[in-house]
């Protein structure tokens, strides 16, 4: 088999990049370890900033969203029982959608079949080869039968725990990282959300978190210890404590419901750098991770593929190859303020056991800041909404 671009990893920037370089004409396959079913249903979060938002409906692909996705202007930030409001689109005249990422992969894959942009799913013993030279090759596993996909170049998007970085030789790669010591516990509960806004609540009990992803379904989370496992949180716990941490004086509590979903994510920073080898370019979480404090994840990740659709379609279409050069320090700006950002926002909300008395009132202090002065809210929902995609040319 052959194709212009092999795109490793069916997420959020693998399908992004296929559905951006078809618009541009250039070919691409996507190859996806998991089945379908498997990978519409992983439940990770569901913030899209505006930039996102937008370039899903230019591609013909936000009917659902917009149908089902809610529109948010502001979110609370609450800190000592009291809730504040930030009003972003006053701030910065920009919002956010709620709409899960499993959605956005889901709408990414209808699409995909529509345009009939090839997807293989459960391919098996990806690897990578002669991602130095003029032409690297996919070899994979498909039906317990070995296959090649040649190609002019490759992008990984497998995620943090792929193959495609670990192709990358020994020495190129700096990678930057910070571990937390905590984690998020997060549960679906069948409840409607008992607030219009996301909830951001600082507590001495530790950081909670209210989203939602539909008018019957409240998405909520707690900051738990690191070391700890689900096997350890049965329902009754996880509300007895949420209702510890959202406790407020006004009385407002999360609504109660049946547990859908729970899981435990770890809190990690991780940057690599630079984010190319030869042919072969990273994207998402396969070259960097946010902590989920403002989930920005997907929305860094396809940012990048943005920038990535620019570079290969100016190389392979105008012959520029020199194009692809700038593709990681275009990238790497935008993560790094949004690493910034995300570990700002972790360390202001979320408590630990090296944590001192003189911690906890600087936080107090700079959740009175970002709360009560408009220059702090500004540079908040600047950076929430999500800064501008740079354009590399
Ligand atoms: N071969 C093919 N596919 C693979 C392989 C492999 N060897 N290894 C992993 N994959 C697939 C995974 O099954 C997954 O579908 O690559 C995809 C990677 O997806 P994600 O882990 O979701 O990472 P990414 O696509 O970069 O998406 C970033 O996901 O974790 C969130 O916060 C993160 O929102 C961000 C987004
Ligand atoms: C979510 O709804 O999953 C969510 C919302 C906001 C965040 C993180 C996760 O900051």
């Amino acid at each position: 088999m052959r194709t212009q671009v092999g795109i490793v990893g069916a997420g959020p920037p693998g399908l992004m990049l296929a559905h951006l370089l078809r618009r541009e004409g250039v070919d691409a396959v996507v190859l996806e370890a998991r089945d379908r079913s498997y990978v519409e249903g992983r439940i990770r979060t569901g913030v899209l900033e505006q930039g996102t938002v937008d370039l899903l409906k230019t591609l013909g692909l936000g009917e659902r969203m917009e149908r089902l996705g809610l529109l948010h202007h502001a979110i609370e930030v609450g800190y000592e029982k009291q809730r504040f409001r930030i009003d972003m689109t006053a701030l910065t005249g920009k919002s956010v959608m709620v709409y899960g990422q499993h959605e956005v992969v889901t709408d990414l894959i209808a699409g995909a079949e529509a345009a009939g942009i090839p997807i293989l799913f459960g391919v098996e013993d990806v690897a990578l080869e002669g991602i130095a030279g003029p032409s690297p090759t996919i070899r994979f596993r498909r039906g317990g039968v070995g296959e090649e996909l040649h190609c002019d170049y490759i992008a990984g998007c497998d995620g943090f725990h792929g193959i495609s970085r670990a192709a990358v030789p020994d020495g190129v790669l700096t990678t930057y990282k910070r571990e937390y010591p905590f984690s998020w516990l997060g549960i679906l509960a069948e409840a409607a959300p008992s607030l219009d806004e996301l909830l951001y609540m600082h507590s001495d009990c530790g950081f909670a978190l209210f989203s939602m992803r539909s008018p019957t379904v409240t998405r909520l989370y707690l900051q738990c210890d690191r070391t700890e496992n689900l096997a350890e949180w049965p329902d009754e716990r996880v509300w007895e404590e949420l209702h510890r941490r959202f406790e407020s004086m006004d009385g407002w509590m999360p609504k109660a419901g049946p547990v859908l979903q729970k899981s435990i994510t770890a809190m990690r920073s991780f940057v690599t750098a630079p984010m190319q080898f030869g042919r072969l370019f990273l994207a998402g979480d396969a070259a960097h991770i946010v902590p989920p404090t403002r989930a920005k994840g997907m929305n860094l990740a396809i940012a990048d593929v943005k920038v990535l659709a620019t570079c290969l379609s100016a190389a392979i279409r105008e012959g520029k190859a020199s194009a692809l050069d700038c593709y990681s320090e275009v990238c790497l700006r935008r993560i790094w303020s949004a690493q910034r950002f995300s570990w700002w926002m972790t360390s202001m909300l979320h408590n630990s056991l090296e944590d001192s008395a003189f911690d906890r009132r600087r936080q107090i202090a700079e959740l009175e800041y970002v709360t009560h002065s408009v220059a702090a809210a500004t540079s908040l929902a600047e950076n929430y909404v999500g800064l501008p995609i740079e354009n590399p040319f």
